[in-house]
């Protein structure tokens, strides 16, 4: 049923899940929405509204006051399962427990863990190369994120196959396990390691978060679960998707895999374009008060979708839009494949370094390399848009 308030010419047929085309081109088929207003009505998941134009999903983005982020999903029940913090919060809480949270990300410490980024991805990278194949997304997308995210809480090297299949669910679900399931493996796994900070903290992330006084008060083990739930959930995918889609642009641009073999200079650069021009995050809201905008209303207690692909993507917001050019220049940061806002990722800083260390390691440790032709590139869409498999060949 579509609500009253919805006018009919902004109804679409568009499951965010699925949207048609995606296994081909999860970007193609996002795009298709740019044609029609900036704001539509999608039918699918108990219906809701999707920004579809690029000032809008920015504006709404940014529009902390009348839009919460309590939902976390259009999904029905996620947000009760999950109850990040912080990104469930609204408001003075948010406000507390995110500066908490950022405290413990700094950028100091974003540097010190560099070399372990580099020590991880060059260790992976030395036993590929003789292969002469892979399947990018299984054996180094995926990997690489989950053992950063465990070298980040310090859990011991022998302990990592154990949270391998976890990470491989959160990635790619299988649907053999419920997300209440998922929730709680990750949970049980993290526990003993949060105990064990909250009560003697170490140098690791946790521990610096967790020892961070919130409102003038120590975390309760819930919000320390909420909190650690949250990085973990919050940092794998994403991460995993965005080495998927630079993988796969030089794989398809041999071109800009010389350019930046040749001019190792450019890698920032490079890094912070790729990022935008392949933005696979998108993220819901729900109103708490009514929002006029692009000629309509959002009610209070309606669910708004903000594809960060259609702001990037959208010819409005950025020249060529399509086009990747290492020289664009992006600062200040305007782009929205982290967010905009009182949410801006907090993990902005890690994902850039990861994926500079990454095309570094990469360009200087892999020859030429290209796409498989006998095998297919697959995506998907949802929540993190990605690539499931990507099958590279070089010559070994
Ligand atoms: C390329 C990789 C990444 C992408 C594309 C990404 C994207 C995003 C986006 C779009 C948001 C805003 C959510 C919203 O407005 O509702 C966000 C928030 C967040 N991200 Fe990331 N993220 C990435 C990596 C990471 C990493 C590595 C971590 C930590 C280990 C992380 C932890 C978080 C957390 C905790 C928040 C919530 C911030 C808040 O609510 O104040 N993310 N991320």
């Amino acid at each position: 049923m579509v609500p009253a308030h919805v006018p009919a010419d902004r109804v679409v047929d568009f499951d965010l899940f699925n949207p048609p085309g995606v296994e081909d081109d999860f970007f193609a088929a996002w795009k298709a929405l740019l044609d029609g207003p900036g704001l539509v009505w999608s039918t699918a998941n108990g219906g809701h509204w999707i920004a579809a134009r690029g000032d809008v999903v920015r504006e709404l983005w940014g529009d902390a006051e009348r839009l919460s982020s309590e939902c976390l999903a259009v999904t029905p029940g996620l947000g009760e399962v999950m109850q990040f913090i912080p990104l469930q919060q609204d408001g003075a809480e948010h406000k507390a427990f995110r500066m908490a949270v950022m405290k413990g990300m700094a950028s100091r410490f974003v540097v010190a863990l560099e070399p372990k980024v580099v020590e991880i991805s060059r260790e992976l990278i030395d036993g590929l190369r003789p292969k002469g194949h892979c399947d990018f997304v299984a054996e180094f997308a995926e990997v690489v994120p989950l053992n950063i995210f465990l070298t980040l809480i310090d859990v011991p090297l022998e302990d990592r196959p154990r949270l391998r299949e976890l990470g491989v669910q959160l990635t790619r679900p299988d649907g053999s396990m419920t997300v209440e399931g998922l929730m709680q493996a990750a949970d049980d796994y993290l526990w003993p390691f949060i105990q064990k900070r909250m009560a003697e903290p170490g140098d690791d992330l946790f521990s610096r978060i967790l020892s961070e006084p919130v409102m003038g008060r120590a975390w309760t083990e819930d919000e320390a679960r909420r909190m650690c739930r949250n990085l973990l959930f919050g940092g794998l995918d994403t991460v995993a998707a965005m080495f998927g889609m630079v993988a796969l642009h030089l794989a398809r641009h041999p071109e800009d895999q010389r350019l930046l073999r040749e001019n190792p200079d450019l890698i920032p650069a490079a890094a912070d374009e790729l990022m935008r021009r392949y933005p696979t995050v998108g993220v819901s809201r729900n109103a708490v008060a009514d929002v006029e905008i692009d000629g309509v209303t959002i009610r209070k207690g309606d669910l708004v979708y903000l594809p960060s692909v259609l702001h990037n993507l959208d010819p409005a917001s950025f020249d060529a839009p399509d086009a990747v050019n290492f020289g664009r220049d992006l600062t200040p940061i305007r782009h929205t494949t982290m967010g905009v806002g009182a949410h801006r990722c907090v993990g902005a800083g890690l994902a850039r370094m990861e994926v500079i260390v990454f095309l570094r390691e990469w360009l200087s440790q892999m020859p030429k390399f290209t796409l498989d032709p006998s095998q297919p590139v697959r995506m998907k869409g949802g929540n993190v848009g990605a690539c499931t498999a990507i099958p590279l060949v070089w010559d070994a």
